[in-house]
């Protein structure tokens, strides 16, 4: 079993390994784009993205289409380098996402929105941009988005998102299979199709959507969850007396962040699964339909890295605390607050005296960062090699979950520079911000 500095190791190697014992992304030098750009900022390596995308597709088949879950990482460029490796469309939960992957390059043909909480002008945007689905979550979204197709005087596809009886067993958080905001009720599914049928001038059922479950592992238990929604697609089929354009099966492969926590076998998933296709494929239901995968945090997380800062490093009653220019306010998911049920450190090293081997990993440190509340913590006993004020520390699989889901704004300090390591080169993506950003758009009182 793997210790988080061994995966950390193994992260930094996959993402370009280390010269004269400093990380170096891609062939440069970390303390270059450090002292180029600023701290703290995130590091994304293109070229893991797309092999990742690659890897994904090649393990699925090529009758399967996977999509970008943009929500994992809505930077631009990355959404850019993921459009580039094309059958892959992209699923958006907002109209600003809707904004980046149009911008991007996605056709829309292969845009899905799906989420809870769609607004008007959100489904007026999806029908003005003719997107291939709008993923509904409800079926008072039908009869709005129905509304919202007939004033604009067009025809928009759905998608029925529907929240299965059934649990996906052995995943890390559940938004199906349990009574929430996500999703029909299965029980709903005749009405749904009723009631979308009932507007063939506007709505044009396209199939549906199940994602239940995010950080799943089991490759077994997804297998089983796809055969269930399989024939939930096949029941949908029946009710409505026309074959599905399109089944979407979610997704929600895991990244094993943690200690004591092994990769997802995507091959043997990719295996079963396409031994399960192979079984349905045929069924005059299917003909013409699209498969489609849609995958967040699998295709980014371990193509990035959050780099910050050592400012200080202090010992208090034996314990050493080093503390950093960034923590929760940048990267909320890596200390443990966005639904972590325990708080658990994800990999750490310190990137400026990373040996090649994973050797002596020394005294474990608390890493902590400059909010105001014991909850910006990395970690508490993290094995760094000797942290000094001004070395950087790395946390790895920042890639999904990071800027976009973040509290930038917790305690003004500036926001992170986003920076892309690309065909041997670092791009600056995004500025470092700077102190007085933080009264950019307020309106001063007197
Ligand atoms: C509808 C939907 N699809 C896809 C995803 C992406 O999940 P993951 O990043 O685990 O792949 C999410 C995550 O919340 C989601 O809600």
């Amino acid at each position: 079993m793997l210790t988080q500095t061994d995966k950390a190791h193994a992260l930094a190697e996959r993402l370009g390994g280390w010269q004269n014992g400093e990380f170096a992304p891609g062939g440069a030098p970390i303390s270059h784009i450090a002292k180029e750009y600023g701290t703290p900022f995130y590091l994304y390596h293109g070229e893991m993205i797309s092999e990742r995308v690659r890897r994904v597709r090649a393990a699925l088949g090529g009758d399967v289409e996977v999509t970008y879950s943009v929500k994992a990482n809505p930077n631009l460029a990355v959404c850019q380098l993921i459009a580039r490796e094309r059958l892959t469309g992209a699923e958006v939960a907002s109209s600003g996402e809707l904004v980046v992957v149009r911008a991007a390059g996605f056709a829309p043909e292969d845009i899905v929105f799906a989420g809870p909480a769609k607004t008007d002008e959100e489904l007026k945007m999806a029908v003005d941009e003719g997107i291939f689905a709008v993923n509904v979550e409800s079926l008072n979204e039908i009869d709005r988005l129905a509304a919202v197709a007939e004033r604009e005087g067009k025809k928009i596809g759905v998608g029925l998102r529907i929240n299965p009886a059934a649990q996906l067993m052995g995943s890390g958080m559940r938004m199906g299979g349990t009574v929430g905001q996500f999703g029909l009720d299965e029980d709903d599914l005749a009405e749904a199709v009723r009631r979308t049928l009932a507007h063939p001038d506007h709505l044009v059922l396209r199939g549906i959507h199940v994602y239940t479950a995010t950080q799943v592992f089991d490759a077994d238990a997804l297998i089983e969850h796809c055969r269930n929604i399989f024939e939930l697609a096949l029941q949908t089929a029946d009710l409505a007396g026309e074959p599905l354009e399109m089944v979407d099966f979610g997704g929600g492969f895991g990244v094993p962040y943690f200690e004591k926590m092994e990769e997802f076998d995507l091959e043997s998933f990719g295996e079963g699964f396409q031994g399960l296709l192979a079984q349905y494929r045929s069924d005059p239901r299917f003909s013409g339909c699209r498969f489609v995968f849609e995958l967040g945090r699998y295709l980014v997380a371990d193509a990035g890295v959050y780099v910050t800062r050592v400012v200080d490093v202090k010992g208090m009653k034996g314990k050493t605390f080093v503390t950093t220019d960034g923590g929760m306010n940048h990267h909320l998911t890596a200390t443990g607050n966005m639904g972590q049920v325990f708080r658990k450190a994800y990999p750490l090293l310190n990137l400026s005296r990373v040996s090649a081997e994973p050797g002596d990993p020394g005294e474990g440190v608390a890493v902590v960062g400059p909010c105001c509340t014991p909850l910006d913590t990395f970690g508490t006993n993290i094995p760094l090699e000797e942290p000094l004020v001004g070395d950087l520390i790395g946390v790895f699989h920042s890639g999904a979950y990071g800027y976009s889901a973040s509290n930038l704004g917790f305690l003004s300090h500036p926001t992170p520079a986003e920076v892309l390591v690309w065909q041997g080169e670092a791009h600056l993506l995004r500025p470092v911000g700077k102190p007085e950003d933080v009264l950019k758009g307020q309106e001063a009182l007197i």
